[in-house]
């Protein structure tokens, strides 16, 4: 394996290019097999480049035809092209137009950057370094432009053709050709850039903005899926209104463009003008997509929208700081949701995908802080620390400002750094000037990586009727940060009486404590509350206001007693799965069981099911026990997933076995005739019905025929696939028949063919890997696929925590193999693959061993991508 330290890039380094790009002009002459690209480049040094200073340009498989300067084309002396680039030796000292004609080859661009063809259509992906496999550019995002692209193609081949901004001209020529020029008067980066050319269909509609603009909207896609749009269309017009009504933002040109393709390595992309999408974020139909499916797309459609300002309008000065669009437009999406639908509920999924995504990356060899310091491979860092936790940075300091404060320095940010390629120090800066605050010790969140541990205890002196709340804050190191520095931690928190209603208390010192929230800056704080007249109990860090894990003396009873009373929803869901979770970790270091708290625990689920005021979503969200990877990392160390499996299974029998009857008559009456819409009600009431379901699968003898039965009868995807996945990942008797008939039913589906290949890839059984293997050894298996791959292997490698890591060493052999080959294709997809073994280090000794061999197997390869072996180099430490 190469290493390639010589590739680290480091933020330290960051220094603005000597040249600038003005504008840039780009004529596609787009034919199969090879395309060409003229580029027209205007260019000048910057202030204080040394006149005639190297021009060195990014280039990446491209065949340099002709180069010219001013017209006068390059002596072979005067430029010097490599795999990596052009330089052009000694440029002009004043402004030049460097004009270069390069071909490429779209049909075998396997990696699906730059320009590709999926499906015959002819797109491009551009971020974050996807531009110099088009054309030799500066390809960075502190270097803004302004596009003009004219695109010529055969009209039968290509009767579509778009690029970013507003179309200007488009017509017939000889040969069945035809043009279109697109021209975005909007400044930007390369890796916004995108064209699409093909035959497409499209629905349209128009959008009216706050001040009277009228936008013409349009969703392009494969033809015969234009009504499979209609949601995502729906989705987009609630995202623009609510971006004026929310943050004061609205829509700046005239035509707003989505384009869905059927291959693209991650979700999807704000190309500005013309976002690009993976089709699995676009296309719903009640038939074919569960209400999570709707959810989705509506969540990606709003971010990817959202990205028009932050992103596109301010974007980042170099890649360091992509959490800087990434995590806040997390937060705005996130918000959205949260508006239109539940908050709560929302807020206890967004931790859900935290605690499963984030959680483990950070408290693993990958763990880095949302604004790395280097990386090898950018594309490497698109993680679940750059968005999930980048967002709860800005939660937190929402939280800390107050809902106006934070406003406020939106409205500055959006005043100040508009067309500028900015940073976090910027983003800080302008919610320091705007709420004169100091964010100093603030920022930490974004240098440093780890999940801190908050550990909190409490005593109560009835005779002084004092209450003490001790609480400390403690970071264990990650790979490059030895030391940690204190943090400034929002712990939102109340005090519930004995009858369960709030209590106040007279006067509190010894910390930073408001209203409601109690605020950490030091490594400890030690608070004492007076007037407290009786022994309270602490609902602390509610709505999980900042990213942590907390720990406290609380006792099984009072994690009881919160579950009943708490105001905050959030905090009322976290007690319960706090009871389960201390009862799963005891279970698993053997020790006897705790006879009562598990009558309890069934008690309060049962309550739960019964309990009117409660939303259908978050009964399902808490009808259950945490995930087996928290209690893996509860643990902590020598882990051993299957008997953690075994554990968690024994307590959901103990726990929800005594009320299989009051679960199926709930189960029963939530059914419903009406037709199927993916409306917050219907949408609730279904999570709850096969949340039940799924539970009695396990905690009943009825269960599997009940999941066969609701297989067959259901009307809508949601409610056919949950019980596809309650049947397949316990791996029932029907499981094998169920797989069988879905496949059948929606045979040449390829999006339905991914739900089956996810559950295939999840089943629990031991003859899963040699089923996947199965699946993935046919030769009609579409090899270079990223949906496809990941949905079978990266269910697999991520979703399958007792098979993967099995004890023989052949679930990691099998990822280690498959990621070698895939490697070969498509770079992005294997890393991304590979990223499921970050677990290892934590297992017990002969899982951790055979996962140390299928690595270092892995990295006797000579010829692994710089993403995969950046990745495994940090694996191994
Ligand atoms: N910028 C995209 C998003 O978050 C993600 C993406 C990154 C897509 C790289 C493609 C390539 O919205
Ligand atoms: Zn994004």
């Amino acid at each position: 394996m190469r290493t390639d330290t010589e590739h680290t890039i480091y933020l330290k380094d960051y220094a603005p290019t000597p040249y600038r790009i003005v504008s840039v002009d780009l004529d596609f002459k787009i034919a199969p097999d090879t395309t060409r690209v003229r580029a027209q480049l205007t260019i000048e040094p910057r202030e204080g480049t040394e006149p005639g200073a190297p021009l060195a340009l990014d280039g990446e498989e491209l065949k340099l035809e002709e180069i010219a300067i001013d017209g006068a084309p390059l002596v072979l002396s005067a430029y010097a092209a490599d795999a990596t680039g052009l330089t052009v030796i000694a440029p002009p000292a004043r402004r030049f137009v460097l004009e270069t004609l390069v071909s490429i080859t779209p049909e075998t661009n396997t990696k699906l950057m730059g320009l590709y063809r999926s499906s015959d259509v002819w797109c491009t992906q551009c971020e974050p370094e996807g531009f110099r496999r088009i054309t030799y550019y500066l390809d960075r995002p502190d270097v803004l432009a302004t596009f003009k692209v004219r695109m010529t193609a055969d009209e039968t081949l290509a009767p579509v053709l778009l690029a970013n901004g507003n179309l200007v001209a488009r017509g017939s020529l000889d040969n069945g050709q035809h043009f279109a020029v697109w021209e975005d008067p909007f400044p930007k980066p390369a890796y916004l850039f995108a064209l699409v050319a093909g035959d497409l269909g499209s629905i349209t509609d128009t959008y009216t903005t706050g001040s009277g603009r009228k936008v013409d909207l349009a969703i392009y896609c494969a033809h015969g899926k234009e009504e499979q749009c209609a949601w995502a269309m729906d989705s987009l017009k609630r995202s623009m209104a609510w971006d004026e009504k929310r943050f004061g933002r609205e829509y700046d040109l005239d035509v707003f463009n989505i384009v869905a393709v059927s291959d693209f390595n991650f979700g999807a992309m704000e190309n500005k003008g013309l976002n690009i999408f993976n089709d699995r974020l676009v296309f719903a139909k009640p038939e074919t997509a569960t209400d999570a499916d709707y959810e989705n797309i509506e969540r990606v459609i709003a971010h990817e929208y959202f990205h028009n300002w932050t992103g596109n309008r301010i974007t980042c000065r170099d890649w360091f700081q992509l959490c800087l669009k990434e995590g806040l437009t997390v937060y705005r999406d996130q918000e959205f949701t949260s508006d239109e639908r539940s908050r709560s509920v929302k807020r206890i999924s967004d931790v859900l995908t935290l605690r499963s995504a984030q959680f483990p990356e950070d408290a693993g060899p990958l763990a880095h802080p949302p604004r790395p310091d280097q990386y090898r491979e950018i594309n490497n860092f698109y993680t679940p620390t750059v968005y999930e936790k980048g967002a709860e940075v800005v939660r937190m300091l929402a939280t800390l400002l107050g809902e106006a404060g934070f406003r406020k320095g939106m409205d500055l940010y959006f005043e100040r750094h508009d067309g500028e390629a900015t940073t976090i120090e910027a983003f800080l800066k302008v919610f320091e000037d705007a709420n004169e605050v100091d964010l100093g010790q603030f920022k930490t969140w974004y240098l440093e990586a780890g999940t801190p541990k908050v550990t909190v205890s409490d005593t109560y002196d009835a005779e002084s009727q004092t209450y003490r709340l001790s609480i400390n804050q403690e970071t264990a190191p990650t790979p490059g940060q030895p030391e940690k520095a204190d943090r400034v931690i929002p712990v939102a928190f109340g005090l519930i009486g004995p009858n369960g209603s709030p209590m106040g208390w007279k006067g509190v010192s010894g910390g930073e404590v408001r209203e409601d929230m109690i605020v950490l800056r030091d490594k400890s704080a030690e608070m004492t509350f007076t007037g407290v007249a009786s022994k309270p109990v602490p609902s602390l860090l509610r709505g999980f206001s900042a990213p942590v894990n907390l720990a406290t003396n609380l006792t099984q009873n009072d994690r009881l007693f919160l579950a009943q009373h708490d105001s905050d929803p959030f905090n009322r869901w976290q007690a319960l799965q706090d009871v389960g979770l201390a009862l799963i970790v005891d279970a698993v270091a053997g020790n006897e069981a705790d006879e009562a708290a598990i009558l309890a625990l069934s008690a309060a689920m049962s309550d739960t099911l019964a309990n009117n005021s409660l939303d259908d979503a978050f009964k399902a969200l808490a009808l259950n026990l945490p995930d087996e990877q928290l209690v893996g990392r509860t643990i902590g160390k020598d882990v051993d997933p299957a008997a953690i499996h075994t554990a968690r299974k024994a307590l959901l029998k103990a726990v929800f076995g005594p009320l299989v009857d009051r679960m199926y008559t709930a189960y029963a009456t939530l059914a419903s005739e009406a037709p199927y819409a993916p409306t917050t009600e219907q949408t609730g009431r279904r999570a709850l019905r096969n949340r039940l379901m799924a539970l009695m699968v396990t905690a009943s003898p009825n269960g599997p025929a009940l999941a066969a039965d609701q297989y067959r009868h259901a009307t809508n995807m949601t409610d056919r696939f949950a019980a596809l996945v309650a049947a397949g990942v316990a791996w029932t008797a029907d499981a094998a028949a169920l797989l069988a008939d879905f496949r059948l039913r929606f045979a040449g589906d390829p999006l339905v063919f991914d739900k089956w290949l996810a559950v295939n890839a999840r089943a629990e059984d031991e003859g899963v890997l040699s089923r996947i293997e199965i699946i993935l050894d046919d030769p009609a298996f579409p090899k270079n696929n990223p949906n496809r791959l990941r949905s079978l292997v990266g269910s697999f490698a991520m979703g399958n925590p007792v098979q993967f890591t099995r004890a023989d060493g052949a679930g990691f052999r099998f990822v280690t193999q498959f990621v070698a080959d895939v490697d070969t294709r498509n770079p992005q997809v294997a890393a991304r693959v590979l990223t499921g073994f970050r677990i290892w280090p934590m297992l017990e000794a002969t899982r951790r061993e055979a996962a140390r061999e299928a690595l270092v197997t892995l990295k006797e390869n000579e010829n692994l991508s710089r993403n995969t072996s950046d990745i495994l180099a940090r694996m191994l430490g």
